[in-house]
């Protein structure tokens, strides 16, 4: 699962990096390729030969003929959970990937109404969460029809506070659409969403689907009067699945590393930027090298992040315990004759914070394009597009 958000890397002059993605460049929409026959057939094979360990002849020439008659074909439900589970195995940029053949898989192929998908994409809040004890969850809604840019969700993640600075052009892009926001800092942005058909809709995520954490320190009591929280779910929604030639949409998410809230979300000067207001308050001085401000400040603030999690019983992972299940999980792979699945995208998996963890010194292989079932990140649109009225239906 996509995890820790890349630090620093400089975006390409002239790109822009509208709604919070690290993608380069803006795009007004995404048109599904047509399905290819080739790499229908490649997955195919591969789920015959990882999975069921039998001759796929039967099956291929069933996808080929429906391919033939109808420019598309349907995934079966063992086909799409084994899609689902296989991107994440391969999400090169997930330090967490030990737990890929836990997902669960909503199958929502049904589902390409604007409306339904933001009220699903809602409930899969409320699943996932599960009184704490967090289930990773992948929501699939219908594929993009081959030709056509299908049901798509702008904002990078379900659960975004409209006072984060990252979110700044997202929250314009809401106001626009007409969505009133009261200058709270934490203030849930709405969902946008948009598909070629239904144009852009807005849709307000309820605040009781929205489990939140308020962040005390055990040891400083000062702390509480920051008035810090943050929400239990991470659930990325700016993504696609791509399977065996076929595009999906999928939010998808499981529980927080606390380096990601704290050491990043909460820490970064272009996000919420709090360390020199801790430093301050822990009587450290920020004009002298030597007091090591922003380290000390970032413990604190990790320390505040897991104990508070913990106090309300929800779960949460330390950053050296998910490095160290990566590097498991990767010998576990090799041992399954799938040694290129050491596929690492380096600078994400080594969370941030004070401490290098195991996975620092530790150097990987990694090919971005792999051609297997793997996770996508749409293109972020740009405003205009999505501002104008949505274009009659072609026919099919
Ligand atoms: N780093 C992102 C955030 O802070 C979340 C990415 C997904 N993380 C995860 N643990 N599933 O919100």
């Amino acid at each position: 699962m996509e995890c820790p958000v890349r630090r620093d890397v400089p975006l390409p002059p002239g790109t822009a990096e509208p709604y919070g993605t690290d993608t380069a460049l803006a795009a007004p929409d995404e048109v599904a390729p047509p399905v290819d026959l080739a790499a229908a057939e490649r997955f195919v094979r591969l789920h015959y030969a990882e999975v069921l360990g039998a001759d796929p002849t039967e099956r291929l020439a069933h996808v080929r003929a429906e391919l033939e008659r109808t420019g598309d074909y349907t995934h079966t439900p063992g086909e799409l959970l084994w899609a689902a589970r296989v991107a994440w195995r391969n999400a090169d940029r997930c330090v967490g990937r030990t737990y890929w053949n836990g997902l669960r898989v909503r199958d929502l192929r049904h589902v390409d109404d604007l409306g339904q998908v933001a009220a699903d994409t809602i409930e899969h809040a409320r699943m996932s969460f599960n009184g704490g004890h967090i289930r990773p969850t992948m929501t699939v809604f219908a594929a993009a029809p081959p030709g056509r840019t299908g049901p798509r969700i702008v904002n990078e993640q379900l659960i975004r506070y409209a006072g984060d600075p990252r979110y700044r052009p997202l929250r314009q892009l809401a106001t626009d659409l007409g969505w009133q926001w009261d200058g709270d800092r934490w203030a849930v942005l709405p969902l946008v969403l948009h598909s070629d058909r239904d144009g852009p809709r807005l849709a307000p995520v309820p605040a009781d689907a929205v489990v939140e954490v308020s962040l005390e320190h055990p040891y400083f009591s000062w702390f509480t009067g920051l008035g810090l929280r943050w929400h239990a779910l991470p659930i990325i929604t700016d993504m696609r699945l791509e399977a065996g030639g076929k595009w999906y949409l999928v939010p998808f998410g499981g529980w927080y590393v606390e380096t990601e809230i704290a050491a990043r979300n909460l820490a970064d000067p272009d996000r919420l930027d709090l360390l020199p207001e801790i430093a301050a308050l822990l009587g450290l001085d920020r004009s002298q090298t030597w007091t090591d401000w922003r380290n000390a400040a970032t413990v604190v603030l990790n320390q505040a992040v897991l104990w508070s999690f913990a106090r309300d019983r929800i779960r949460i992972s330390h950053h050296h315990a998910e490095a160290q299940r990566l590097l498991e999980h990767l010998s576990r792979e090799s041992r399954a004759g799938r040694s290129w699945q050491e596929n690492v995208d380096w600078s994400w998996v080594n969370l941030p914070s004070a401490t290098p963890t195991p996975t620092y010194h530790r150097s990987f292989r990694h090919q971005p394009d792999l051609p297997l079932p793997r996770l996508v990140r749409f293109r972020p649109p740009e405003t205009a597009p999505l501002l104008m009225p949505p274009q009659p239906r072609r026919p099919n």
